[in-house]
C-alpha cells in the first residue's frame, strides 16, 4: 500500500524506474482521484491518469516540468504543494489545515477553463518526507466538487431567498400588525369617545326629562293651587256673611214665632169676623206645619252652609300652594282628609272610601304636594271602578326603627282599590309622563308621573301591585326626616 511518508524515500523524484517507482506510478494511475506529486525542486514526478482526464494535460507532457500551476490556472502560479515544499507558511495560512493529516492543507477553487462552464475542485496537499523527516516533495489530490458546490450554492441561494422572503414577510406582517394595532387604537379611542358621548347624552336626557317632569309638576301644581286658592277666596266671603246672617235670621225667626204665639192667644178675644179671617188664614198657610218645618229647614241649611265652609277650608288647605315650597313638619292625615273631601264628588258615585289610619308621626314634607299625590291616586282608583260600586282603602302606618321605643323612620300610605287592575304590559309604563289608557279628554297621563316626581323629591318610594280583575294597590313610603344631618342628631 502507498504510504504517504515513504514513497519518495523509495523512489526519488523523476530519478529512476525502480520497482517501487513503477509501483507508485501504477498505483497512482489506478487511483480514481486526480493526483500529482512534485519533488523538492517543484518538478512534477507523478501525474496520474485521473489528472490527465481532469485537466486534459498528458502525463508525458507534464512529468519533469513545473507546469502544474499553468495546467490549472493557464499561467504560472503557486499551488498548495508548492507552498508546502517551499515552507511558505504565510501562503499556507490562508488555507485550511487538514484535521486528519499533520502538515497537510486543503482548499477549494473554481476553474472556469475546466469542462463546460468550469468546475469546482477540492485540493488536498500533503508533504512527502525522507527518512530524516525532511520535506522532499508534496503530493496533491483534486476532487471535483462542482456538483456539491452547485447544490450548496443553490441551497444557499434558496436559503438566502427564503430568508429574504421571510424578512420581507416579517416586515409586511409587522407593518400589517402595526396598522391593525393602529386601527385598534383608533377604534378604541373612537369607542371610548362614543361611550363618553353616549353617557353624556344619557345624562343630559335624564336631566332633561327630570327638568320636564319638574316643570310639568310645578306648573300643574301651581295652576291647581291657584285655581283652588281663587275659588276658596271667592266663596269664602259670601259664605262668611251668609253664615253670620244666618245666625241673626235664626234669632229673628225665633222672635217672630214668639210673636205669633201671642197673636194666636189673642185670637179668642177678637171679634168673630176677625177670628174667622185669622182661622182661615192659618188654615191656608198651614201654620202648624210651618212652625214645625221652618226650624228643620233652618238646621238643614245651616248644615249645608257648614259643609260649604268645610269645603272652602279644604280647598285652602290643599292649595296652601306653599309658594316658597318650604319643608314643614305636618301630619299626613289632615292632608289626606281634605284631599278626600275635595275629590269626593269624583269618587262618591263609584266607590266607598275606607280609612285605616295608623298612628303616624308628623313628617317633614311639602304637604300640598303630598296631597296632590294622594288625590291623583284616589282619582285613578275611582276611574278604575266599573259599573259595580267598589271600595277604595286609604291606610297609613310606620316602618323602620322598630326596636322597642325607637322612633319610626318612615311612614307609609297605601291607596288600594278593587277596580279593574293594570295590564301586565302597562305596569312598567304607568309612571311615564303622558302614558294613559283613558280616552282623550279624560286622561292626561300625568297623574302618576307627577306623583312619582313628588315622591322622588321627598326621597321616598312609590310602588304598585296590581292584578287585572282584582284591583290595584299603590304604596308610598316617605322618610320622617329629610336631612341626614337631622337624622344623625344624637338622641338624648
Ligand atoms: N288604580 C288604578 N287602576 C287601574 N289602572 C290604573 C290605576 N292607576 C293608574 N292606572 C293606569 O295608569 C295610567 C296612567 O295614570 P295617570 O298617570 O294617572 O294618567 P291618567 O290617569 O291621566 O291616565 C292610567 O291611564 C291607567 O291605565
Ligand atoms: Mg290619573
Amino acid at each position: 500500500m502507498f504510504k504517504r511518508d515513504h514513497p519518495l524515500q523509495t523512489s526519488p523524484p523523476g530519478a529512476d524506474d525502480g520497482a517501487s517507482g513503477i509501483a507508485l506510478s501504477e498505483l497512482l494511475d489506478g487511483h480514481p482521484v486526480a493526483t500529482f506529486v512534485i519533488d523538492r525542486q517543484h518538478t512534477i514526478t507523478h501525474w496520474n491518469k485521473a489528472c490527465e482526464h481532469l485537466l486534459g494535460w498528458s502525463t508525458e507532457a507534464m512529468i519533469g516540468t513545473r507546469n502544474h500551476g499553468v495546467a490549472f490556472y493557464a499561467h504560472e502560479r503557486q499551488m498548495l504543494s508548492d507552498m508546502i515544499v517551499s515552507g511558505d507558511n504565510e501562503g499556507l495560512a490562508a488555507h485550511r489545515q487538514s484535521a486528519l493529516i499533520p502538515g497537510a492543507y486543503e482548499t477549494e477553487g473554481f476553474f472556469e477553463n475546466l469542462g463546460v462552464g468550469g468546475h469546482w475542485l477540492h485540493f488536498t496537499a500533503a508533504p512527502l518526507r525522507d527518512a530524516s523527516g525532511a520535506v522532499v516533495g508534496a503530493i496533491e489530490t483534486m476532487r471535483d466538487v462542482t456538483e456539491r458546490r452547485v447544490a450548496e450554492n443553490a441551497l444557499r441561494r434558496a436559503h438566502d431567498n427564503l430568508e429574504h422572503l421571510i424578512e420581507k414577510r416579517t416586515a409586511q406582517l409587522a407593518e400589517a400588525n402595526e396598522r391593525l394595532e393602529d386601527d385598534l387604537r383608533q377604534r378604541q379611542i373612537a369607542d371610548a369617545e362614543l361611550r363618553a358621548k353616549h353617557l353624556a347624552l344619557t345624562e343630559l336626557n335624564a336631566k332633561l326629562s327630570m327638568a320636564q317632569e319638574q316643570l310639568v309638576q310645578s306648573e300643574k301644581l301651581a295652576s291647581i293651587g291657584q285655581l283652588a286658592a281663587g275659588v276658596a277666596h271667592e266663596i269664602n266671603n259670601p259664605i262668611g256673611y251668609i253664615f253670620s246672617n244666618f245666625g241673626t235670621l235664626q234669632s229673628y225667626l225665633d222672635q217672630l214665632f214668639d210673636m205669633l204665639h201671642v197673636y194666636q192667644a189673642a185670637e179668642a178675644e177678637a171679634s168673630p169676623a176677625t177670628a174667622a179671617r185669622l182661622a182661615a188664614m192659618r188654615k191656608t198657610l198651614d201654620l202648624d206645619f210651618l212652625r214645625e218645618d221652618i226650624p228643620v229647614l233652618m238646621s238643614e241649611s245651616k248644615e249645608g252652609i257648614v259643609r260649604v265652609r268645610h269645603i272652602v277650608q279644604d280647598l285652602k288647605d290643599f292649595s296652601r300652594v306653599d309658594t316658597t315650597q318650604d319643608w314643614v313638619w305636618a301630619n299626613l292625615h289632615g292632608g289626606i282628609d281634605s284631599t278626600l273631601n275635595i275629590v269626593s264628588n269624583e269618587v262618591k258615585y263609584k266607590a266607598d272610601v275606607v280609612k285605616q289610619y295608623g298612628a303616624i308621626p308628623d313628617i317633614e314634607c311639602l304637604p300640598s304636594q303630598v296631597n296632590q299625590v294622594i288625590m291623583n291616586l284616589v282619582v285613578n282608583a275611582a276611574h278604575a271602578m266599573s259599573e259595580r260600586r267598589g271600595t277604595i282603602t286609604v291606610s297609613t302606618g310606620t316602618s323602620g326603627g322598630l326596636e322597642a321605643g325607637a322612633e319610626a323612620e318612615q311612614v307609609w300610605i297605601e291607596v288600594a282599590d278593587n277596580g279593574g287592575g293594570i295590564a301586565r304590559e302597562n305596569l312598567s309604563r304607568i309612571f311615564d309622563p303622558f302614558f294613559t289608557t283613558k280616552p282623550v279628554g279624560k286622561g292626561t297621563g300625568l297623574g302618576l308621573s307627577l306623583a312619582y316626581g313628588i315622591i322622588q323629591k321627598h326621597r321616598g318610594s312609590i310602588d304598585v301591585d296590581s292584578e287585572v280583575g282584582r284591583g290595584t294597590t299603590f304604596r308610598i313610603v316617605l322618610p320622617v326626616r329629610q336631612t341626614t344631618a337631622a337624622s344623625e342628631e344624637p338622641s338624648p
